[in-house]
């Protein structure tokens, strides 16, 4: 078992990375203050795992809400159902909060937990690829718009993250290949190091090889605790880039429907397009381009947007960006494999023309 803090002076937590740590009570009641947890998880994931919770909190009063599963039921009407039944059961301002499920249930029960009686705890129990290296680190939470990804929402940190890698084995390939595209994330914004390994062991990634999961989950929340650090509240910059690929990524989510691509399907799109946009700059080398379409294509990710996407749509859904400020859109871009810039000075005409090419396909 791994574990080290996200640093946040008063407000740090540690991050547990191991294998069957769901039956180890200690990493649950180490950060329950009170007596009550309330444990959010969605239809898929607890009848998986929910009892190994429930069993591990055992000595506290226990309950729960089963949501539909679904990144369309993050929204409000869904915030409405959760405080509703904490609600109902009559939980007060020192109830925990546990979120056991993907990136969706962890967005949604943070978001609760930040506003339910103005704030109560929460523990992160990321069990997708994808929540374990990105979406239960660093405290973002909240909600779509039916006009706009993650519109809705707040920053508000966990008490701790459980990230349990043997829940990683009941995972569908596709979702455990969505992870995999935030952990290239990693290698192109600022770990070079982190993508060199990603080209030799993409196999063994897919394969779920324990030592290459744990290897990259272990390395890709340090990436995300040293960013989170530096800029919680993404003010300076840093943060932001982060966000690299999203931009076009959301976009694809938004204007397919959510639920009908994986976020981090959409993420790999949004990286590639991205990443032509800064070849077109004269920043990025078609080479570090065709490294990091053939990593994209080897973690079997898609490199194309889908057929009934045109540029007007894109540029529109573009716009209602939290990387707009005072009506100028900013894009996280790569100067290089391992180090990006968000930058808004970027051409016009250069994203239309990237636009077009991924489009016409
Ligand atoms: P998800 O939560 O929808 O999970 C994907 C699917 O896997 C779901 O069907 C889920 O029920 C199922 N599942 C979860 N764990 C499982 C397990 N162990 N075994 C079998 N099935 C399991 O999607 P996701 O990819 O985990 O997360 C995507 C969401 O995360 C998006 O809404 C995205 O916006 C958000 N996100 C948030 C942040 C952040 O910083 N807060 C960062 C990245 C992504
Ligand atoms: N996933 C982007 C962030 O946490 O900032």
């Amino acid at each position: 078992m791994k574990t080290f803090d996200v640093q946040l002076g008063k407000r740090s937590y540690p991050i547990y990375i191991g294998e069957n740590l769901l039956s180890q009570p200690q990493y649950f009641l180490d950060h329950i203050a009170g007596e009550n947890v309330f444990i959010v998880s969605n239809e898929k994931v607890a009848p998986l795992y929910l009892d190994k919770v429930l069993d591990s909190c055992k000595k506290l009063q226990c309950d729960y809400k089963i949501l539909p599963d679904g990144e369309q039921f993050k929204n409000i009407a869904t915030m409405e159902a959760v405080y509703s039944s904490l609600l109902e059961k009559h939980c007060d301002r020192n109830t925990t909060l546990i979120a056991l499920g993907g990136g969706v249930i962890g967005d949604i029960t943070g978001f609760a937990a930040a506003t339910y009686q103005r704030g109560v705890h929460f523990i992160q129990v990321p069990t997708t690829l994808l929540a374990q290296v990105d979406s239960s680190v660093g405290g973002k939470t909240g909600v779509n718009h039916a006009l706009g990804k993650n519109m809705i929402g707040c920053f508000y940190q966990p008490r701790c993250v459980i990230a349990d890698l043997s829940t990683l084995g009941t995972l569908d390939d596709h979702e455990l290949c969505a992870g995999i595209a935030e952990i290239i994330k990693y290698g192109l914004i600022k770990d070079i190091e982190l993508f060199i390994w990603l080209e030799k062991n993409i196999q063994k990634l897919i394969d779920r090889d324990p030592e290459s999961l744990a290897y990259a989950v272990h390395r890709s929340c340090k990436n995300k605790a040293q960013i989170v650090a530096e800029d919680e509240l993404e003010q300076s910059g840093k943060r932001a880039l982060l966000n690299y690929g999203h931009t076009f990524g959301h976009a694809i989510e938004t204007g397919t429907g959510y639920g009908n691509w994986l976020h981090g399907e959409a993420v790999a799109c949004g990286m590639l397009m991205a990443a032509r946009l800064s070849i077109k700059q004269g920043w990025l080398t078609e080479q570090d381009y065709s490294r990091i379409e053939t990593l994209i294509k080897a973690a079997n990710l898609p490199t194309q947007v889908p057929k009934n996407m045109n540029v007007e749509e894109f540029l529109q859904l573009m716009s209602v960006d939290k990387k707009v400020r005072d009506g100028k859109l900013y894009l996280v871009l790569l100067n290089k494999i391992g180090e990006a810039n968000l930058t808004a000075n970027f051409n016009d005409n250069l994203l239309e023309e990237t636009l077009l090419e991924y489009c016409d396909k």
